[in-house]
């Protein structure tokens, strides 16, 4: 079955660059992961309080209820909406392991995340993609809605998209719903940096499933918390294939408390927002780079003249201690790196050392 299985790929590991680029190990900047430069502080104090008296010794509460009243009050659903995950990877992995089967067919938008290939073919599911405008990376809910065949059991939309930045807009995300009659798994992994969501549609589609995380403006992607939002049935579906106990009581204390502190969690996608603003003003202005408009806490950018020349900056700002995402000429942007907008230093820090780069 693996024989021409093309499994999840990363950059290398922080110490492995190190070592190529004659660095130190904490020179390394990774820009690559679309992670938060902010730590939760105020939730690590929380957990440090109560650590001493924490029940590590017992299960989670296997019903995560707790965590489900935060996000009930974050969201404004019932608690009996949501399935609780280890990470949003978890929320993909039991949407396919629940709606797919060998021979079923799976439509997908590309370029887009890739462990949604990765979790359906697991299953012995096939891909049919669908392709994104090759100039700003739209995609129309006709293109997706055409894709689907007799053996289509699912479509998977990232809202906004990774690696591009682009949004979809609601009106379409309905549309994709209300007129392709297959369960719909919509991804918004970034929704906070965009603002806008697809949740309130679960209240009238049942073939809609929301995945999130905590992993980007939560700033706990070491936590591995995320969450599923969709009807009761649906949710009642997905947690006969949910594993009991993937969450540890240290992540549901961590999750809990930032959803008691949403005011952090605010005020950091602000400065995020601000940055990517003014990091996209700048990138503008070197040549030979052109960015994508974002509206997540990552940019896409194209560097003219190619795949090779994007990896040729890829590897010089590597030199420099920047780890951007690169990714292969197959996947529709190979001629394109991506960048995790980082604090206004790292981010002033890495403009200079690409502006050195293109000289
Ligand atoms: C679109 C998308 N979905 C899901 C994930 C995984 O999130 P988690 O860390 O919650 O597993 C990522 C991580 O980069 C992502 O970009």
């Amino acid at each position: 079955m693996f024989d021409d299985f093309d499994a999840y790929g990363w950059e290398t590991p922080s110490h492995e660059i190190a070592e190529k680029v004659g660095l130190k190990t904490e020179q390394i900047v990774r820009l690559d992961t679309n992670t938060s430069p902010f730590a939760p502080t105020a939730e690590l104090r929380v957990l440090a309080k109560a650590a001493p008296a924490l029940q590590v010794n017992q299960y989670p509460d296997t019903t995560y209820l707790d965590l489900r009243k935060g996000l009930s009050a974050y969201c404004g659903l019932g608690v009996d909406r949501f399935v609780v995950t280890n990470g949003a990877d978890e929320g993909l992995d039991i949407i396919c392991k629940t709606l797919l089967d060998n021979g079923d067919e799976v439509v997908v938008p590309v370029p887009t995340y890739a462990m949604f290939r990765v979790a359906s073919e697991v299953m012995g599911a096939r891909m049919k993609y669908v392709k994104r405008d090759a100039e700003d990376f739209s995609v129309g809910a006709d293109d997706v809605i055409g894709a689907v065949g007799p053996k289509t059991r699912l479509i998977f939309l990232c809202n906004p998209n990774s690696p591009t930045g682009n949004p979809m807009p609601l009106s379409e995300v309905e549309r994709i719903v209300k007129e392709a009659k297959v369960p719909v798994a919509v991804d918004e992994a970034y929704y906070e940096f965009w603002g806008k969501t697809a949740i309130g549609l679960t209240e009238r589609y049942e073939n809609l499933v929301v995945c999130r995380t905590f992993s980007k403006a939560f700033s706990m992607a070491g936590v591995r918390v995320g969450y599923l939002v969709a009807q009761g049935r649906t949710v009642d579906k997905l947690n006969i294939v949910r594993p009991p106990n993937s969450l540890s009581v240290i992540s549901l204390m961590l999750a809990e408390a930032a959803l008691r502190n949403l005011g952090e969690m605010r005020g950091n996608v602000g400065k995020i927002v601000t940055e990517r603003a003014r990091v996209f003003k700048a990138l503008r202005k070197i040549e030979p780079v052109r960015p994508f408009p974002s509206e997540t806490n990552f940019i896409l950018f194209k560097v003219r003249g190619g795949a090779e020349r994007a990896a040729r900056f890829h590897k010089a700002l590597m030199k420099r201690g920047f780890v951007l995402r690169s990714y292969s000429k197959p996947s529709g942007v190979g001629d394109c790196l991506r960048l995790t907008i980082g604090t206004s230093k790292v981010n002033e820090l890495f403009l200079s050392a690409l502006r050195e780069a293109s000289a």
